[in-house]
């Protein structure tokens, strides 16, 4: 599980390879950022804050709003109300300076398809405008790094799932931002490329990217994140680090079951879980730690799948 919010970033200097700079406070700060299309609110007044240095979730299930609330704070979709800040640039007054610090890697792969993954870095570097040298020494870099080289003269099409991905991020962050969004980087893989794609963005994050990422997998938000947003039907329902989010519904549960049905109650500590399954008859009874699935369940009353 990652650390927790502790967590310190590196600084930067000046030269290709040292992590983005530092400043102070918050990276990205957004305040009651709604979003309607016609009549609908995708968005619904959520605050949060994503701290410099980490790596941040959003969790949710289809429709919950996560794509439409990255698009917000990359600039890409103007909020109905709200407001949002990074890396202390308004994203609405200041845009072009905003923009300057983000980096994205949408949901679905924008890359060329008919392109090799160089043509496509060297693609993304023009619009970037980064100068060929510094241009190629990073390329260079950041394929060492991420263990990208064997695949760097082949064609998108033709990589599987988790190398296209992986191309992606790398023309994302190019340009060195401060911080890294991933829409639903690992959606439709299998676990092993799961697993590689966690490596590249732990890597990038402990070379001093911050990370704001969406997912609909438990697991991913559980193993990866600082911090972890749990939004449903446009709001927040709870924040928090994991271990935060467990103690908040109750850190143990005890599962009760009798016949089909099965009943979950989450207590603060183990002693009060036991108490209270001493007192049940008739049913199968588990005691167990909390999971961030049952915090899911009990602040929305939902599932993710
Ligand atoms: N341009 C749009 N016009 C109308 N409705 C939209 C538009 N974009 C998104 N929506 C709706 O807003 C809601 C939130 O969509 P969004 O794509 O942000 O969800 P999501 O959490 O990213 O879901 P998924 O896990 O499927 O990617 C959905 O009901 C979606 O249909
Ligand atoms: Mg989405």
């Amino acid at each position: 599980m990652a650390s927790g919010s502790s967590k310190e970033a590196p600084i930067k200097g000046d030269s290709i390879g040292d992590p983005p700079l530092r400043g102070h406070g918050p990276i990205v700060s957004v305040e009651g950022l709604t979003i309607r299309f016609g009549s609908f609110t995708a968005v619904d007044g959520l605050t949060f804050s994503i701290n410099r240095g980490e790596i941040f979730g959003f969790l949710g299930p289809n429709g919950a709003g996560k794509t439409t609330t990255i698009r917000a704070i990359t600039t890409i979709q103007k909020p109905t109300s709200g407001k949002v800040t990074i890396d202390g640039h308004d994203s609405a007054a200041d845009y072009l300076e905003a923009r300057k610090c983000i980096g994205i890697a949408q949901q679905h792969i924008s890359l060329d398809k008919d392109l090799t993954v160089r043509q496509n870095i060297k693609y993304h570097a023009l619009l970037h405008k980064i100068p060929k040298d510094v241009m190629e020494a990073r390329v260079s870099e950041l394929s060492d790094v991420l263990g990208l080289g064997e695949h760097m003269d082949k064609m998108i099409a033709d990589l599987s799932g988790g190398w296209k991905r992986k191309a992606a991020i790398v023309c994302s962050v190019l340009h060195e931002p401060s911080i890294l969004f991933l829409d639903e980087p690992t959606a439709g893989l299998d676990t092993q490329s799961r697993h590689l794609l966690w490596e590249l963005v732990r890597t990038l994050n402990s070379r001093g990217t911050t990370i704001f990422l969406t997912t609909h997998y438990i697991e991913e938000a559980e193993s990866l994140c600082d911090r972890v947003a749990i939004i449903d039907k446009g709001k927040m329902s709870a924040i928090g680090t994991v271990d935060e989010l467990k103690s908040m519904v109750g850190s143990t549960t005890v599962e009760v079951t009798s016949g089909n049905r099965v009943e979950t109650h989450h207590f603060a500590s183990m002693e009060e879980a036991r108490a209270f399954a001493d007192g049940i008859k008739d049913s199968y009874i588990n005691i167990r730690m909390t999971t961030l699935e049952d915090v899911f369940l009990a602040v929305s009353g939902g599932s993710l799948r």
